[in-house]
């Protein structure tokens, strides 16, 4: 496995193939990350994971700095996973100068949800997402991959949307959400949580799940009783210690509000203690 720190670097590495499959992370990675690449070796005629924590995404207070920066440990499990180049890039290689172009995605699906909590977030996540498929996937002759996991669903969704309407000539692979034993959905802010924290936090997922439940068993009367289930679901996990941000049920083609016939997801964020989760399912 090769590790390359340069665009330029890596650019002649992929010369010499025509199918790349990117895997975008921001390390620090554990089993579901893992997944991705499992799911993008068969994709393309080379696996690239990136890793690079883009300072864009985060806002001032939130845990850019903290974000644990695990490189060695990182290329140790990608090896293993017959990943063929990791490009982690220094933030001064991906950002030489102040970045003044950005990505701004529509409002109406960036600003709602992880959008609403965390203003700006999508901006970033567009903006170097843009950039590692302009360094990683621009040279390719053949059929280009990026595969991103659904325990981010907005962020794929928005991703999705900027590859339509950019006429990106890339396919964005999904992969479904990989779990604790438990059911805790993974993710490299797991790490923060404490012990009595970890044995906690699959509540987030139940707490979903529960509200999945009552949003099919109101069938017709969905669109009527929906705010109320919403509420009680978040009063609920607020009970036992958490700060909910929202649980809602919205429709899977946009993640507006739901109307009868259409498909539906539940999505939810909550702190815990410092922690601040996410996770949904399809019902
Ligand atoms: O999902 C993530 O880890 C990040 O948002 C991504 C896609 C790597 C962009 O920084």
């Amino acid at each position: 496995m090769k590790i390359v720190h340069t665009i330029a670097e890596l650019r002649a590495t992929l010369q010499p193939f025509n199918s790349p499959a990117l895997v975008p992370t921001m390390g620090n990675l554990h089993d579901g990350h893992l997944d991705l690449v499992r799911a993008a070796k068969p994709l393309g005629d080379v696996t690239v994971a990136s890793i690079f924590v883009n300072r864009l995404q985060f806002a001032p207070h939130e845990d850019f700095d903290t974000y644990p920066r695990t490189l060695q440990a990182d290329c140790d499990k990608l090896a293993a996973q017959g990943c063929d180049v990791v490009f982690a890039p220094s933030e001064k290689e991906m950002y030489p100068e102040p970045q003044g172009f950005k990505v701004h995605p529509p409002t109406e699906l960036a600003d709602i949800l992880e959008g609403h909590f965390r203003p700006g977030f999508f901006t970033g996540v567009c903006t170097v997402v843009m950039k590692l498929f302009q360094t990683v996937l621009s040279e390719a002759k053949g059929p280009r991959f990026a595969v991103f996991g659904q325990k981010d669903y907005q962020q794929q969704m928005v991703i999705r949307r900027m590859v339509r309407q950019f006429a990106l000539p890339v396919t964005i692979v999904n992969v479904p959400t990989q779990r604790a034993a438990d059911g805790l959905a993974l993710s490299s802010r797991n790490g923060y949580l404490s012990e009595a924290e970890r044995a906690e936090a699959v509540q987030l997922s139940l707490a979903l799940r529960a509200l999945g439940r009552d949003a099919l068993a109101a069938a017709d009367g969905l669109v009527r009783h929906l705010p109320a289930l919403e509420t009680r679901a978040m009063e609920a996990l607020a009970a036992r210690g958490w700060q909910p941000d929202y649980l809602t049920v919205r429709r899977r083609v946009d993640l507006q509000a739901p109307q009868p016939g259409d498909a539906l997801v539940v999505l939810g964020a909550a702190r815990l203690g410092k922690t601040r989760l996410i996770d949904n399912f399809d019902i």
